[in-house]
């Protein structure tokens, strides 16, 4: 039986982080992002240089020693960085870490959450609307080719 740990990020988990995101990104938008433009997104390298600077508001999931899941909160309360491997997503990691991201926030006193979701991420956008996330506005957001909006979301009570 696989044992699934969250725990927080070490400065050496950066590299293995960054990948998982990479991976995770790139299957979730492969119908909603042009190629060129998701490669530009996802260089690995300067996303794992961002996620060594960030790595103490990092959570990792790990099953049976590997990270498979990621997620960050910063001090306004925002989560950011909900990413599980494909191989992974639907087995309950995506919940513990979200769990624990709602455990973080909430033990630093903060009574407001808030994220940004693409609003054509209909699996996501479903995920935080079952843990009782309402639409609080949009913005669109440019990148190389191609224009999206992102939904922003708070936290109905
Ligand atoms: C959204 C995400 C983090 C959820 O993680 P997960 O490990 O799959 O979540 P869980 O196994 O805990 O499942 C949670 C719920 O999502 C649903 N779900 C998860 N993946 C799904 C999928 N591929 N298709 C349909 N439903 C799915 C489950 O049915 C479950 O339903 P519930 O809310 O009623 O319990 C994960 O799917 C993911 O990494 N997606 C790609 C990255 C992404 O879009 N991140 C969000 C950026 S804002």
């Amino acid at each position: 039986m696989s044992v699934l740990e969250i725990r927080s990020a070490a400065p050496e988990d950066a590299a293995d982080i960054a990948a998982v995101v990479r991976e995770s990104w790139l299957d979730a938008n492969k119908n909603l992002i042009p190629v060129d433009s998701q490669r530009a997104l996802t260089n690995s390298r300067s996303l794992s240089a961002f996620v060594a600077g960030e790595w103490n508001s990092i959570h990792i999931a790990l099953v049976d020693g590997e990270i498979v899941g990621t997620v960050g909160v910063n001090p306004a309360g925002v989560i950011w960085m909900l990413y599980v491997l494909p191989a992974y997503q639907g087995c309950g990691v995506g919940s513990a870490l979200y769990d624990a991201a709602i455990g973080t926030i909430k033990s630093t006193g903060q009574r407001k959450a808030l994220l940004e979701v693409l609003a054509a991420n209909e699996n996501a956008v479903a995920f935080y609307r079952a843990r009782g996330w309402v639409p609080e506005g949009r913005r669109t957001e440019h990148i190389p080719g191609f224009r999206f909006r992102r939904e922003r979301e708070s936290p109905a009570d």
